[in-house]
């Protein structure tokens, strides 16, 4: 099984930016730990986190065909994103929505997300855990 960790913007300040909200880990962290978490398991993470909503998108497109399914933080995209949903929406796959924080508990603003019209699952509030929930979750499906 092929994995795409899809980090959006801002979430390579993880570990420094606002941490009483995101928490102490660091980007690098997570990707490591769901790496080698899937390599015990035969499968295949590949990472990326960028800031611009058009690498995101084109990453996306590259995924389709040879990714079986996709973690993805869609960061500030999820409140704003028509084109991200899209993108996603031409992915056959799994798609699993992540979130560090529990975003419906934050401001109105966070309380939507158009990627969630996608997701087959969402994740919100459990820090750097959810992307290993969500791993979890992807491997158990695909066994
Ligand atoms: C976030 C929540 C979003 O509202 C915010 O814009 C982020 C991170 C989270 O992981 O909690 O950048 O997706």
């Amino acid at each position: 099984m092929n994995v795409l960790l899809l980090n959006g913007p801002n979430l390579n300040l993880l570990g420094d930016r606002e941490p009483e909200i995101y928490g102490a880990t660091t980007l690098a962290d997570i990707e490591r730990e769901l790496t080698a978490r899937a390599a015990e398991s035969g499968a295949r993470v590949e990472c990326l986190q960028t800031n611009h909503e058009g690498e995101a998108i084109d990453r996306i497109h590259a995924a389709r065909g040879s990714v079986d399914a996709i973690i993805i933080n869609p960061a500030a995209w999820s409140h704003t994103s028509v084109a991200l949903l899209d993108a996603l929406n031409a992915f056959e796959g799994r798609v699993m929505e992540v979130h560090l924080s529990n975003v419906h508990k934050r401001e109105a603003f966070r309380h939507h997300s158009y990627v969630s019209r996608r997701a087959d699952g969402v994740i919100a509030g459990l820090g750097a855990f959810g992307y290993r929930a969500a791993l979890d979750y992807l491997l158990d499906a695909a066994g």
